[in-house]
């Protein structure tokens, strides 16, 4: 079966006893479910009372449309068999939502035997009719977005989409990035514990975001953040396989030359496990507080083409005077040497500069996850064969994950703020582990070479265990 969309409108077809409640209740929370039975509970004298069927429908269809007006997802659970009423549907979710039509074709046995087997039987003259009404339907005429029939009558296992073979599937390529830090009055334990646990679930490697002030999109200003050199080294320090880096470094906070230095120290501490993300900087305001220039985007930009090159310069070999356009230094003298080669990987979005930074200097353009990724990798494709370099992408996915749908969107309820939770849920790709590492493979397949993910809602280290599934993908 193909994947149906989420959100969506999801809308049940079938005879009694084929299956519909029974399939909605497995994969939809109770809440996502609005069902003409359990509302003839609620305005009648019971599930069963026929008499208040008008009523229960008045109310189905206003809580349909209230739920699409707002972008979230709802199963409507009737028999689905009367075409006035899915048009209806279809209306309070055009533009809105997907429209998915569900159509139970459970063997009329099968339906029969369970039908007989409840305590309220729908009268056998009428179960027929529905299942001939279910065999003589036909949905082509109606604008669904895409039509899902069951045949078996037994729960079908959701399989989405094909799957890159293992050899496609990088190893040690899920990145965790800690962006916040509720360490107590523990910093160090903390820390430690969430590396010790992120190298125990197989993540190949912690990203440290470089800021001074906590950034809004993360936490409120007075929460810590450390400083990510120092923090990094202290993990260089412990016995694991992670590659430690930034993501991103302003330009703006540290000559080049000086980061140089830093990620060199890193990599020879680390033996050789050192990466460093560089941007642009965009925090106004930790500049203004920290006595730093922050000047404008032209010359912040000028400055990270500036700092590769001194990175480059400065650990390559031998000691010689350096000169190119942007940079020209007398002397390249940097002792320790990195080990290895550490990655340098471009943040940010900016189409016209940034874009071709990356792709003329770094070995790797760091995306965004949200709905600009598409976008953004064919305009930094263009840049890449422009430049004739071959450069990696990574992307920075923050999503919301969850054990199951009910602790997801718990979750989204808690996280969201003022943003509404469909919003919220979209930009956070908010799922259950098991979606999550779908979407994963699906981003691998498309060549993506290293994904950097960060919880909204780090706290400890059993966080970081239950994303064991993102980073063994084959
Ligand atoms: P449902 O109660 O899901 O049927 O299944 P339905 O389509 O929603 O029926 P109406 O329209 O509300 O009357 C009927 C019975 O079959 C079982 C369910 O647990 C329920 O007792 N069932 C259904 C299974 O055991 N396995 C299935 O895969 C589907
Ligand atoms: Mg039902």
């Amino acid at each position: 079966m193909t994947a149906i969309p989420d959100p969506a409108l999801v809308v049940l077809i079938g005879a009694s006893g084929s299956g519909k409640s029974h399939w909605a209740a497995e994969r939809y929370r109770a809440q996502e479910i609005v069902s003409s039975d359990d509302l003839r509970g609620v305005v009648g004298s019971g599930r069963h009372d026929l008499d208040a069927s008008d009523d229960a429908f008045r109310l189905l269809d206003q809580i349909v449309a209230a739920r699409a007006r707002r972008g979230l997802t709802t199963v409507v659970d009737t028999l689905g068999l009367d075409p006035a009423r899915r048009s209806a549907y279809l209306a309070s979710a055009s533009g809105r939502l997907p429209v998915v039509a569900v159509v139970f074709e459970t063997p009329d046995r099968l339906c029969r035997e369970r039908n007989a087997a409840r305590d309220r039987p729908v009268p056998a003259p009428a179960l027929a009719g529905q299942l001939k009404r279910v065999r003589d339907l036909d949905l082509r005429d109606e604008p669904w977005d895409q039509v899902v029939t069951l045949a078996g009558g037994e729960t079908p296992v959701q399989r989405p989409e094909p799957q890159p073979s293992a050899s496609e599937v990088p190893e040690r390529n899920v990145v965790l990035q800690v962006s916040r830090f509720p360490w107590g009055d523990d910093p160090a334990g903390w820390l430690r514990g969430i590396a010790l646990a992120a190298d125990e679930a197989g993540f190949g490697g912690i990203a440290l975001m470089d800021h001074l002030i906590q950034i809004p999109q993360v936490d409120r200003a007075w929460e810590p953040i450390p400083e990510p050199f120092t923090t990094l080294g202290m993990l260089a320090g412990l016995d694991t396989r992670l590659r430690l880096g930034t993501l991103c470094t302003p330009a703006t906070f540290r000559p080049g030359g000086v980061v140089a230095k830093t990620v060199a120290t890193l990599d020879v501490l680390s033996n050789g496990r050192a990466f460093v993300g560089i941007g642009a900087g965009w925090f106004e305001r930790e500049h203004a507080a920290y006595g730093l220039p922050f000047p404008p985007p032209r010359v912040r930009l000028d400055e990270v083409e500036r700092s590769i090159h001194t990175m480059r310069a400065l650990w390559s070999k031998g000691t010689k005077p350096y000169d190119s356009e942007v940079l020209t230094l007398p002397e390249t003298t940097c002792y320790p040497r990195p080990v290895g080669q550490p990655q340098i990987i471009v943040g940010g979005k900016g189409e016209r500069r940034t874009l071709r930074i990356a792709a003329e200097l770094g070995d790797a353009c760091n995306l965004p996850t949200t709905d600009v990724l598409d976008h953004k990798l064919a305009v930094f494709e263009e840049h890449c064969q422009r430049a004739g370099r071959d450069v990696a992408v990574t992307v920075l996915d923050l999503p919301v994950v969850g054990r199951d749908r009910d602790d997801v969107w718990a979750r989204v309820e808690r996280l969201r703020g003022n943003r509404t939770a469909a919003t919220y849920a979209e930009r956070h790709h908010a799922a259950t582990v098991e979606q999550t590492a779908e979407r994963y493979r699906a981003l691998f397949a498309r060549g993506i070479a290293t994904i950097f993910v960060a919880l909204p809602d780090l706290a400890a280290a059993e966080d970081v265990l239950a994303l064991a599934p993102l980073t063994n993908l084959s």
